[in-house]
């Protein structure tokens, strides 16, 4: 399988470095800052001369360094030109035989010529996670969004991904709530809502009343021994909230189920014998009653047993992290989860570390901001309330539906309905997805659904409108022929679209999926640039080939993308 383009050029710049001065050392390669000096860069030339230059006796410049290495640098067919910039930049500029022939290879290539993994991984990705007897809010939404789309990406690349959701099952507030729902009876027409007004009475009884909470207390105490009545009770509550979430998953297309929950019950087993390994080691120790390590970056200790003896948040993904090393296996572990958590995070990884559970393993934080609303505070409805998921995509359809409607009016009711749900759904997705997610942002409806700017319907659009030229032009199958680039917006277009896997790798190895989105909506923008200077249809052969050619590997390109994100791609729109 052919290499990204990125990595050869890196490559042949290692090999220059080598022959120039008998160092194996990175070449610092990224993309060209301005499309002007050429399409990559290496960088390496400054760092070097200041590294050459304190060792010996002798001085020498990054400009001579770059010299050395541009002459030392066999790049072949590849290269249109090599040139120096700046105090010490090496640029490169792809020729345009050698883009076309790649673009030629991507054609024929399923993956698009993405490449597999080298070195597969077993890769857990924790995201979700909602709380049994509580709706999901917007936190979980954007958890859910982004896990699933890094999954995609991960699982696309080779690996294999085990999806883990951590949901809230567990703890005190259980023996609360089904001390209360005990006396009340919960019926089969308790809702998730009615589950939130029974805690929220619960916990209004809790603090009144003493003999209520001695009742919760004991409660709590034989629902964890195992207790059958409470054990009903509480899977009733669980079985309930599914009610509420599962179909939330199903219409956002997120690969979540049943089988992929390992809630915090799963780990109440374990924690003993957590708190015990963590004594052992003398990680652990007693501060005022309770079992706390301390860590390195913050005052506060991790508490992982209160001084009644119950168990916390953290010793529950402490347990969960060692199970995920010791009986998944998984040699990378990412929790995508709001940054409020990243203290918890960073010291529940630094004691899985000191203790050794997670030996070569990764384990990664990939946190995002707060979703804001167009006053700039946390997103509430109108009346200050929390918003509910359900109706946020429910009024996501209902709004695309109108656009789809005036766009398009002749079509039958029942694909307009089809299509709004993909691009409703498909943009409160990418609205999320396209930001740098360490940023808060800011949900607006008129901007997500915009048919212009980095959006999903853009995007949809796009791609609708390429399929819409095959369909004028009666085209099912494109011949296999050999792609040439000669005009400037076309070699603007190929050098874009052999990038796809680049872009696709900075996912991965980022866990950003925002990067994925600036790279479809820049091929979008640089397809309409194409597309108003070259005429495809009605171009003479073997030209209005090639260039159908360009538009299917486009519009491939933009289908693999929002499929990798959990976005669909109506064929039309
Ligand atoms: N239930 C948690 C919350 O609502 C999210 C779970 C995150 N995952 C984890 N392993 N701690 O905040």
């Amino acid at each position: 399988m052919a290499e990204l383009v990125i990595h050869q050029i890196e490559y042949a710049f290692r090999e220059a470095i080598r022959r120039a001065y008998g160092m194996d050392i990175s070449p610092l390669v990224t993309p060209a800052t301005n499309e002007r000096f050429g399409d990559y860069q290496a960088n390496v030339a400054m760092s070097l001369a200041k590294e050459l230059s304190s060792g010996g006796t002798t001085r020498t410049t990054p400009r001579e360094v770059a010299q050395k290495i541009a002459e030392n640098l066999h790049l072949g067919a590849m290269a249109e030109d090599i040139s120096i910039a700046g105090p010490g930049f090496i640029n490169v500029t792809l020729s345009p035989t050698f883009v076309a022939e790649r673009l030629t290879q991507m054609a024929s290539d399923e993956r698009l010529l993405v490449p597999l993994a080298r070195q597969r991984e077993r890769v857990v990705v924790d995201y979700s996670g909602p709380n049994i007897a509580k709706q999901m809010h917007v936190g979980h939404l954007r958890s859910t969004i982004i896990g699933d789309a890094i999954s995609r990406v991960i699982e696309f690349l080779g690996h294999e991904v085990i999806r883990q959701n951590h949901v809230g099952d567990w703890g005190t507030q259980f023996g609360m709530l089904i001390a209360y729902l005990e006396e009340t009876n919960m019926s089969a027409e308790t809702h998730i809502e009615d589950l939130e007004e029974f805690y929220r009475a619960a916990k209004a009884r809790f603090d009144a009343d003493p003999a209520f909470q001695e009742k919760a207390r004991q409660t709590v105490v034989r629902l964890q021994s195992g207790a059958d009545k409470e054990r009903k009770l509480w899977q009733r509550i669980v079985e309930e909230t599914r009610r509420h979430y599962l179909p939330i998953y199903e219409r956002l297309g997120v690969r979540l189920t049943v089988a992929d929950e390992r809630g915090e019950s799963f780990y109440n087993d374990m924690l003993p014998n957590v708190v015990e390994e963590l004594r052992n080691t003398g990680l652990a120790v007693e501060s005022d009653g309770a079992i706390v390590v301390f860590t390195s970056s913050y005052d506060n200790p991790l508490i992982i047993q209160k001084s009644d003896g119950g168990y916390l948040y953290a010793t529950t993904d402490l347990a969960a992290i060692r199970y995920r090393v010791a009986v998944l296996k998984a040699s990378r572990i990412i929790y995508t989860h709001d940054s409020r958590q990243s203290q918890h995070f960073a010291q529940v990884f630094e004691v899985a570390r000191r203790v050794g559970w997670a030996k070569g393993v990764k384990l990664e934080f990939a946190p995002f901001g707060t979703m804001l609303g167009e006053d700039g505070k946390p997103f509430k409805t109108r009346s200050g309330n929390t918003v509910k998921l359900k109706d946020l995509l429910d009024e996501a359809e209902e709004r695309a539906y109108s656009l789809v409607s005036e766009k398009n009016p002749a079509l039958p009711e029942e694909t307009k309905r089809r299509i709004a749900r993909a691009v409703g759904i498909g943009a409160v997705k990418y609205a999320d997805l396209s930001k740098d997610r360490l940023s808060d942002y800011v949900f607006s409806w008129d901007k997500m659904l915009a048919l212009e700017g980095n959006t999903a319907p853009y995007l949809q659009y796009a791609y609708a409108r390429i399929r819409s030229i095959f369909r004028k032009g009666g085209i099912s199958e494109l011949p296999n022929i050999r792609i040439e680039l000669t005009e400037e917006a076309e070699l603007r277009l190929g050098k874009h679209l052999i990038r796809l896997g680049e872009a696709i790798e900075n996912v991965c190895s980022e866990l950003k999926p925002h990067l994925l989105c600036s790279y479809l909506y820049e091929l979008a923008t640089r397809f309409t640039g194409f597309y108003e200077k070259c005429p495809v249809l009605q171009a003479p052969e073997p030209i209005r080939s090639q260039r159908l050619a360009l538009a299917d590997l486009t519009a491939r390109s933009i289908a693999l993308g929002l499929e990798l994100l959990g976005i669909e791609h109506p064929e039309q729109m």
